[in-house]
């Protein structure tokens, strides 16, 4: 299981602090783009992301809720193992916007809302290195995990199995449901509330990777 913490949770005057503090307990870093528009917030964008990109190693994982996103895709500066997620629901033409994160080099993924059927991913499952599956409503951190998820990740896991693409799941995961996801199919696990608003990011992050492990 990778671990890629939401920094939504975090303090936002001091995003590089924040995100330094746990790099070297994580797998990737989370960043929730939003636009006011497709989810109702609005946090950071291109600029912001970017300027942090320069300073932190570990890989971006930039989940785009936002309308237009072919647009604001091709303002990331990113890498190979970075990733640009975007919501199949914002996009009129999904080739176009796949296309426009393809060329910046890095990796495609695609998410949904969790009411947009799961078969609406079909014709781009081939295409794409990840899905992000919400376990959320898109737009707040801190909110209780939806159940339906867990079938969703279950039946995109067996629909997959054979494609080599990643299965992230996002929204509402802790140490008391992480198991649950984790045994569904998950693969990378986004906890934004869980690790930022604990007290101890540390023993956060520890108790999620040891619920994930544990074997009953
Ligand atoms: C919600 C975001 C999530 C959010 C998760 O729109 O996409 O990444 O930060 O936060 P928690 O883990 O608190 O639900
Ligand atoms: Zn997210």
């Amino acid at each position: 299981m990778k671990l890629a913490p939401s920094l939504l949770s975090a303090d936002f005057s001091q995003l590089y602090e924040e995100a330094a503090s746990v790099e070297q307990l994580v797998d990737r870093f989370h960043w929730d783009v939003m636009d006011g528009h497709f989810v109702p917030n609005l946090t950071f964008g291109p600029p912001v992301v970017n300027a942090l990109r320069s300073r932190l190693t570990k890989p971006f994982d930039i989940h785009l809720m936002i309308e237009r996103p072919a647009t604001f895709a091709r303002q990331f500066d990113v890498g190979p193992a970075d990733s640009l997620t975007f919501h199949l629901e914002a996009a009129d033409r999904p080739e176009a916007v796949m296309e426009a994160i393809r060329s910046l080099g890095c990796r495609v993924g695609i998410s949904l809302r969790p009411s947009v059927p799961l078969d609406r991913l079909d014709p781009y499952l081939g295409q794409i290195d990840l899905v992000l599956i919400m376990s959320v409503e898109p737009g707040f951190g801190g909110q209780a995990f939806l159940p339906d998820a867990l079938d969703r990740i279950a039946r995109l896991k067996a629909r997959t199995e054979d494609l080599g693409l990643e299965i992230a799941v996002d929204g509402g995961i802790h140490a008391g449901n992480v198991q649950d996801v984790v045994r569904a199919g998950a693969d990378v696990i986004i906890a934004g509330s869980a690790v930022f608003g604990a007290n101890d990011r540390a023993a956060a992050i520890r108790a999620l990777r040891e619920a994930a492990s544990e074997t009953n």
